[in-house]
């Protein structure tokens, strides 16, 4: 009998020289620098040139430049956003403009795709509360403007910091299930668009990166630190999962969570208005973790990157239905690199299905 690898579980796809994801350890290493290193010194213009180094042959050594262009190529798209698009959910629309970008292969491509989830989800969140889109300022780092173009006000240095620390830490991980996905894509030779749109629709559900959204749901239902424990075991209950706990490759802590915890501690000093819903959300946090060990001894069930996502994207303004838009924001600079390093060095990628069906009729 032919063993299927259920979820492709254990098997291993790909070599990267890009990230490493250590899940007994619990460590996260791109390219050589510690996640939790990297997050909170690097900008989100470093981590994209740090990922995509040696992949592209005139790579500069200040990417923000370019970067900021790439920001104004993708605005000119913009004009596709009409008001039945900019009604529809943030991601499918970002996704719909992402998918009239050009399917190449240059470096120039690859900054226009990485810079349009920002300017794309700026644009759609202002259309659908009936305000004009901000143009980007290319002069601007990347996370500044993206706040900016939301906000139509630049942001405090703090929010900018918090929000380069958050695209940082989700830039690359292994070959996540959106990462793989683009990498199958680029593995038939399709573009570097066509990659990160097959990236995007993977990243969209929640056992991926659709969770952090559910977890505000979450915190707001419960509402108080006491009401907890009956809260998560009525879900459990029910047959729901916990978004922002458990994890495929971790089996202790996702690394990811502290460093945004960490970044959520500093922007507290400077923003004021978190200390409650940070008490409230580390009681949960506590309750879910220990309803968890009881219920599921043999499967270790940790905090995962989502949790605190959710808390930091949420004291940046960020609407809840927008951060998936803000992982894909970050994710998008990932798919592209491991694109690059399949057409490199990459066969096509085709598993195989046993076939489990009726086996032929006979004719009549
Ligand atoms: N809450 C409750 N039970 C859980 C959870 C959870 N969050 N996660 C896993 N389990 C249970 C499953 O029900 C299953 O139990 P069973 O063996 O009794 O049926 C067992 O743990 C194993 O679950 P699998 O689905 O086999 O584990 P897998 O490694 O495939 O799942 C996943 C990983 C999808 C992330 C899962 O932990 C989950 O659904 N978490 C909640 C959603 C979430 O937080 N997603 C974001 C992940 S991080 C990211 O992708 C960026």
């Amino acid at each position: 009998m032919v063993q299927v690898s259920a979820g492709l579980e254990g098997v291993i796809a790909a070599a990267t020289v890009l990230s490493d994801v250590d899940g007994q350890a619990g460590r996260l290493t791109l390219r050589g620098w510690a996640v939790e290193d990297l997050a909170g010194r690097a900008r989100f213009e470093d981590a994209a040139h740090l990922l995509f180094d040696g992949f592209f042959d005139d790579l500069p050594t200040d990417l923000a430049p370019a970067l900021g262009a790439a920001r104004v190529r993708a605005f000119a798209e913009v004009v596709a956003l009409d008001t039945a698009l900019a009604a529809r959910d943030p991601y499918d629309a970002m996704r719909a403009l992402l998918a009239r970008l050009p399917d190449g292969e240059t470096l120039h491509d690859a900054l226009v795709l990485a810079a349009a989830p920002a300017v794309f989800t700026a644009a759609t969140l202002r259309c659908r509360d009936g305000q004009a889109p901000v143009a980007p300022d290319p002069a601007l780092p990347h996370a500044a403007d993206f706040l900016r173009m939301i906000r139509g006000a630049a942001p405090t240095e703090g929010e900018a910091r918090a929000l380069d620390a958050y695209l940082v830490t989700v830039c690359d991980h292994g070959l996540n299930a959106s990462t793989f996905a683009a990498r199958v894509a680029a593995s038939t030779r399709a573009g570097l668009g066509s990659a990160v749109l097959a990236g995007l629709s993977t990243l969209k559900g929640p056992l991926h990166g659709g969770a952090p959204g559910p977890v505000i749901d979450m915190l707001d239902t419960i509402g108080t630190a006491d009401n907890a424990v009956p809260w998560l075991e009525a879900a459990l209950d029910a047959g729901e999962r916990l978004m922002g706990f458990g994890h495929r490759i971790y089996r202790v802590r996702d690394p990811r969570a502290d460093a945004l915890k960490a970044a959520l501690a500093r922007l507290s000093r400077t923003a004021g208005a978190l200390p409650g819903r940070l008490a409230l959300a580390e009681a949960v946090e506590r309750a879910a973790l220990d309803i968890l060990r009881r219920r599921k001894p043999d499967r270790p069930l940790e905090t995962n990157v989502e949790f605190y996502t959710a808390l930091l994207l949420e004291a940046l303004g960020f609407p809840p239905q927008a951060f998936t838009c803000v992982f894909a924001a970050g994710r998008t600079v990932g798919w592209i690199a491991h694109a690059r390093e399949q057409q490199a060095g990459g066969k096509l990628i085709r598993p195989q299905s046993v076939y489990v069906g009726p086996r032929p009729r006979a004719a009549a």
